[in-house]
């Protein structure tokens, strides 16, 4: 490109820049509202796991159905160590990392068989769909993978231009938009290679993370390397990344710059340097949905429930004029339901569940061709007391349904049956019914059920009383 061209080019995207920075900063660094906040693994705190794991309400019994699935006992997980005066407590098992210590996500089944917008949803496209790269010749407005350094005439500043890098950069002092807390985001090097595929021992070499370094570089042909990074990051998605910046809907080339990727001349400008034709041009359809939460992640089985879930993008106008609304899947290996929302905004949407099976079933909002990233809703078994009844003097006969599996006798679980605080003698334990004893329990004392999905509670009704 002539370079009297470059910098008029330059010139008028600083004004676009003086003119946008009145609504907010422009990237570099970019806002964190889609997809996975740019960090690696190793930085998620426990709360960062719980925004995406939902709640213990959640985790809990997710990890206690692996003793049916998996064959595992209660100490595999809940270690005991010394108390250091003679006795034993439990080893955390409370922080995620204590057992989880490196990425699991980019070792499961999907990652492994390249599906990785089961959870990643349309913000990439899947290496192995068979998705269009173009193959002509690169050109002077070609993205590269991280781009070039010029000098903007307007101030003498260095900046990086034609490539990812014009915007997502490394930072040490972002807002994170979900918490308002300071978190710095990583570099694309960083969030990429901390996923942990491609991973070499450093010592012998030998792989110990799935795929390899090819499936993101071309080492061989330096000049095609954008063409490798399309191999997820195709030209399909990455032309339908895009946050509204204002009221209203999400509108191609309609947007203020630095929100996204198609929203503006300048985020055109920010990948290819030139931008080629307009926004029109390249007309989008349905932009990426991206889903940050849920105003419940458990729900109970057998019962309608209204849902509210949060995030970005969830409608948009195309480049064609058409509007593209959003409906939520809700599915497991036996069950798809297509639910069509009671309302919907850009960042909200109410809808209702019909009545589900227990079981953990895959949440994602999806628009025509496009999915959101993956979340989940898990359905309990309904945890309820019918009766609670005095069968003699201090024992209780309590009915209803859900109590699951008896709580173990040799060692304080926290399960069982309670008075207050004090725990009763468990005499019999059933999905239906649990007998139990206590100096405590009498007539109109309130018995709590504490069972692996949850705890209820009741009063006690005197047989007497009933039968008079
Ligand atoms: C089981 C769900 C799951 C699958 C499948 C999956 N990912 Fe991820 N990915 C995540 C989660 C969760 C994170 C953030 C935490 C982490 O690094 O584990 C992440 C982070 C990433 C990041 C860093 C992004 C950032 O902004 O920090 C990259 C790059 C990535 N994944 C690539 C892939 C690729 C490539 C595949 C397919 C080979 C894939 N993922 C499959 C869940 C998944
Ligand atoms: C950005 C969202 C996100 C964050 C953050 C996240 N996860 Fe996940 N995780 C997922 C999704 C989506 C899946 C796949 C669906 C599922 O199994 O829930 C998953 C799956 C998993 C799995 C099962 C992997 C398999 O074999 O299928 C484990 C274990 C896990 N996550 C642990 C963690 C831990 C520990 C953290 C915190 C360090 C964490 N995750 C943070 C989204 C997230
Ligand atoms: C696969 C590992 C695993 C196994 C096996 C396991 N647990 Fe857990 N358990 C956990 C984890 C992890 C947590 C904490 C989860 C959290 O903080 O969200 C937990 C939490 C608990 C809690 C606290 C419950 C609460 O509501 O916070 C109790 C009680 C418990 N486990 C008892 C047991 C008993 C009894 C067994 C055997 C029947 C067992 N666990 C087997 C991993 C396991
Ligand atoms: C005490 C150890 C321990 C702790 C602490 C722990 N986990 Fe796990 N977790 C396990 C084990 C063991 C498995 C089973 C792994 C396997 O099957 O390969 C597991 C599995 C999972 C799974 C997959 C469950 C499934 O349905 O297959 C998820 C999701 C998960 N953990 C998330 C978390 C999150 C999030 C935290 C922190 C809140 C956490 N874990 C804390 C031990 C732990
Ligand atoms: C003109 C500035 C700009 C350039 C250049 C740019 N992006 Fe983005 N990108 C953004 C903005 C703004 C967002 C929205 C970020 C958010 O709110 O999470 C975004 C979001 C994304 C997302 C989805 C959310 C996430 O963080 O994972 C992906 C994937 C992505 N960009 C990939 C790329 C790739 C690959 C390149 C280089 C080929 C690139 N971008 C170049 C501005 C840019
Ligand atoms: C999941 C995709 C992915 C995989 C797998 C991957 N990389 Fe990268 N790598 C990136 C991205 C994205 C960047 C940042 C853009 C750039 O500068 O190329 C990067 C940057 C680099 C750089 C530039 C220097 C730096 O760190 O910034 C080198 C060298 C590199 N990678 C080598 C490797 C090697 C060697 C492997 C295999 C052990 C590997 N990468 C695996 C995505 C990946
Ligand atoms: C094998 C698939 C894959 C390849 C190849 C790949 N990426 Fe990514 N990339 C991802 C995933 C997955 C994400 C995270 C999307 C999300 O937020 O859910 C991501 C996110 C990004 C983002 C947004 C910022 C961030 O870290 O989330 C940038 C920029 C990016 N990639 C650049 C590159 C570059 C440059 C290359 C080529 C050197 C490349 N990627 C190759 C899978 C890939
Ligand atoms: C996040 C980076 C990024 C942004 C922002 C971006 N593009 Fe692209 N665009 C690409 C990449 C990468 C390619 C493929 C280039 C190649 O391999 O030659 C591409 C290809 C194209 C093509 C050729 C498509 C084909 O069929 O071969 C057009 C036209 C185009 N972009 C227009 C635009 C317009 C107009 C905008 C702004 C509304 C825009 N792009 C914004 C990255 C971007």
């Amino acid at each position: 490109m002539n370079k009297k061209l470059v910098t008029s080019m330059l010139a008028s995207a600083c004004l676009v820049v003086g003119a946008a920075a009145a609504v907010m900063a422009l990237p570099p660094p970019v806002p964190q509202s889609l997809g996975i906040y740019d960090a690696k693994f190793t930085t998620f705190t426990r709360t960062e796991c719980l925004g995406c794991h939902g709640s213990d309400a959640v985790l809990v019994p997710r990890h206690h159905n692996l003793i049916n699935s998996k064959g595992l006992a209660c100490l595999d997980c809940h270690t005991m160590v010394s108390d250091g005066s003679g006795g034993f407590t439990f080893a955390d098992f409370r922080t995620c990392n204590v057992c989880h210590k490196s990425s699991p996500h980019h070792k499961s089944a999907k990652a492994v068989a390249q599906d990785c917008q089961y959870c990643h949803g349309s913000f990439i496209d899947n290496p192995l769909d068979g998705h269009y790269v173009p193959t002509y010749g690169v050109s002077s407005i070609t993205p590269m993978k991280d781009g070039r350094t010029v000098t903007n005439p307007a101030n003498g500043a260095q900046v990086i231009v034609q490539g990812c890098e014009a915007c997502h950069q490394a930072s040490d002092s972002a807002i994170d938009p979900k918490t308002n807390l300071p978190r710095p985001i990583s570099s694309n090097a960083d969030t990429h290679h901390g996923t942990g595929i491609g991973a070499k021992d450093p010592v012998t070499g030998a792989p110990i993370g799935i795929g390899q370094c090819e499936w993101c570089h071309n080492f061989n042909n330096p000049g095609l390397e954008i063409r490798q990074c399309e191999s997820c990051h195709g030209v399909k998605s990455l032309h339908n990344i895009q946050l509204k910046s204002g009221t209203g809907t999400v509108s191609p080339g309609n947007e203020a710059a630095g929100f996204g990727h198609i929203g503006n001349n300048w985020d055109c400008q920010g990948c290819h340097w030139s931008w080629y034709g307009n926004a029109a041009s390249n007309p989008a359809t349905a932009i990426v949905p991206s889903l940050t939460g849920q105003s419940a992640y458990t729900l109970a089985a057998n019962k309608t429930a209204a849902l509210t879930l949060t995030g970005a993008s969830f409608t948009n106008v195309g480049g064609n004029s058409v509007t593209y609304n959003p409906s939520v899947v809700i599915s497991n290996d036996t069950t798809t339901k297509t639910l069509v929302p009671v309302s919907f905004t850009d960042s909200e949407i109410q809808v209702n569940v019909p009545a589900l099976l227990p079981g953990t079933y895959n949440l994602t909002v999806v628009k025509e061709g496009v999915k959101s990233n993956l979340s989940k809703l898990v359905i309990f078994p309904e945890l309820t007391i019918n009766s609670a009844i005095l069968a003699s003097r201090n024992t209780a006969t309590i009915t209803g349904k859900g109590f699951g599996v008896k709580p173990p006798a040799d060692y304080n679980s926290g399960m069982g049956v309670f008075v207050g605080t004090t725990p009763a003698t468990v005499v019999s334990w059933s999905d239906t019914k649990v007998v139990a004893t206590s100096p405590a329990i009498k007539a109109g004392a309130e018995v709590t059920v504490k069972a692996l999905n949850g705890s209820v509670s009741k009063s006690v009704l005197a047989v007497a009383k009933k039968t008079r």
